[in-house]
């Protein structure tokens, strides 16, 4: 599609109170501004993130991350229109449509973008804002309607009469624009206003002046725009997106037993029939197969792929590890950068040792199909398990194991008849 987005990123984030820049705080181990990106991605052609505090770190993780996003900097941080004329270089000879976000609004939905860019198609806009209505609407701009109810502005909260601070319907700091016929706008704002900033919001003044056909467009759930400006915010947002991802598996036919206690990150996957007992959490990307059972307490990391049929069962942890069909890790196991077969039993204090911690080398751990690892075994990495082997229990697998075969460490077991007996004469 011919449209491009800018994501304001440059903001200071004074409420969160931390060293880390607000829009890479996480939840479930992906960023704020993660989310915002992944929302747009398959949606537009080109995105730009506005970055200034803690510039290096924002660009690092962008490019770490992301391909067709181009950091740019915004320094001094002028306002949301001074932000967002930043990028005016980078667009002089583009004529198609810019979405306009914040990083740090994750709960934004790319089902949403797509209604709201079909809004602004449909409706022949130039200028769409999207607005929300909120029964406490402090901090957010406020819309403001002529009597036949188009729209007239924005005006801040600090910039409103009482009057206006009043009127609930809000500005969701999402905008989709015509670029041509917008982009003069930028060289033209003022900050003639209580925060002596450029604001963004001033387009919507602007293109009524210069007869563009300017906008609102009324999203429903107001929580998609809930935007992060402290850790109370972070703490509510992650609550919101949890009911969310565990409703939709409710509803696709995945049984959570308590959903209060159950933490489930959304780019997680699972397939029918599985079952998700309490107190467990999922964090980042998985893909977990159906009639599954995982949990009580059970820790998945991100990059677990479980397949049919398996059993993940209580402190047990994994992270980055393909589980096949059949396979059991029933209790107090840690299992990590491994491949584990089908039909294999993983015996209760299974450790995959795949970190060196002098060398820094994390390696991998192959168990392949119908092994037995009995319990308390170490399985020091890299190491492969041959198909049908089974180790002893309190085993320390240093090297490969060939098929089929038994292996022990074990010192030999010593019995002293009447040991205690004679001690305690
Ligand atoms: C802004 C809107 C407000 C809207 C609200 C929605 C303006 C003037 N106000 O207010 O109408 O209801 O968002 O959440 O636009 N940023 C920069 N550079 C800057 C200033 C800000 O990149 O110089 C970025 C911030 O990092 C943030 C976003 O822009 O991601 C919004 O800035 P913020 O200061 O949070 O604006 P609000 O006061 O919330
Ligand atoms: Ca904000």
């Amino acid at each position: 599609m011919d449209i491009k987005s800018i994501i304001l990123a440059a903001g200071k984030g004074t409420r969160m109170k931390s060293q880390t820049p607000k829009v890479l705080h996480e939840i479930y181990g992906k960023t704020l501004l993660g989310y915002v990106l992944d929302s747009v991605k398959n949606i537009t052609c080109e995105n730009f993130v506005i970055v200034g505090h803690h510039a290096e770190e924002v660009e690092q993780y962008v490019n770490k991350n992301y391909e067709n996003v181009k950091t740019v900097l915004q320094s001094p941080q002028l306002g949301t229109g001074h932000a967002v004329s930043m990028a005016c270089p980078y667009l002089n000879n583009y004529e198609g449509l810019v979405l306009i976000l914040c990083g740090d609004t994750p709960l934004i939905q790319e089902e949403t973008l797509r209604k709201f860019v079909d809004f602004h198609k449909a409706n022949n806009c130039d200028i769409t804002v999207m607005s929300t209505i909120f029964d406490n609407p402090a901090n957010y701009g406020r819309i403001i309607r002529e009597a036949d109810n188009t729209l007239k502005c924005i005006v801040e909260e600090k910039d409103a009469t009482t009057e206006q601070k009043a009127v609930k319907e809000v500005n969701a700091g999402i905008y989709c624009l015509n670029w041509g016929k917008i982009k003069l706008a930028f060289s033209q704002l003022t900050s003639n206003n209580a925060q002596g900033e450029y604001y963004l919001t001033d387009i919507i003044e602007w293109g009524k002046k210069n007869s563009l056909n300017v906008n609102a467009y009324i999203l429903e759930n107001n929580e998609e725009i809930f935007g992060i400006n402290s850790r109370m915010n972070l703490a509510e947002a992650t609550k919101i997106m949890t009911r969310q991802v565990l409703t939709k598996h409710m509803v696709n036919g995945v049984t959570i037993v308590d959903p209060d206690s159950t933490w489930i990150s959304p780019d997680t996957e699972i397939g029918q029939d599985s079952i998700i007992y309490p107190s467990t959490y999922i964090e980042g990307k998985n893909k977990i197969g159906k009639n599954c059972k995982i949990g009580p307490c059970a820790h998945l990391r991100g990059g677990v792929e479980v397949c049919d049929n398996v059993k993940i069962g209580n402190f047990v942890e994994v992270k980055k590890s393909i589980i096949k069909s059949d396979t059991n890790v029933g209790h107090l196991s840690y299992i990590g950068d491994s491949e584990l077969g089908s039909n294999v039993n993983i015996g209760a204090g299974t450790i995959t040792a795949n970190y060196n911690a002098i060398t820094k080398v994390k390696s991998k751990t192959l168990i392949k199909d119908n092994v037995k690892i009995g319990s308390n075994s170490v399985l020091v990495a890299p190491v492969t398990i041959e198909e049908g082997a089974n180790t002893g229990a309190g085993t320390i697998v240093t090297e490969n194991i060939p098929a089929w075969s038994l292996v022990l460490t074990r010192s030999p077991l010593k019995i002293f008849t009447d040991w205690v007996k004679n001690k305690l004469k």
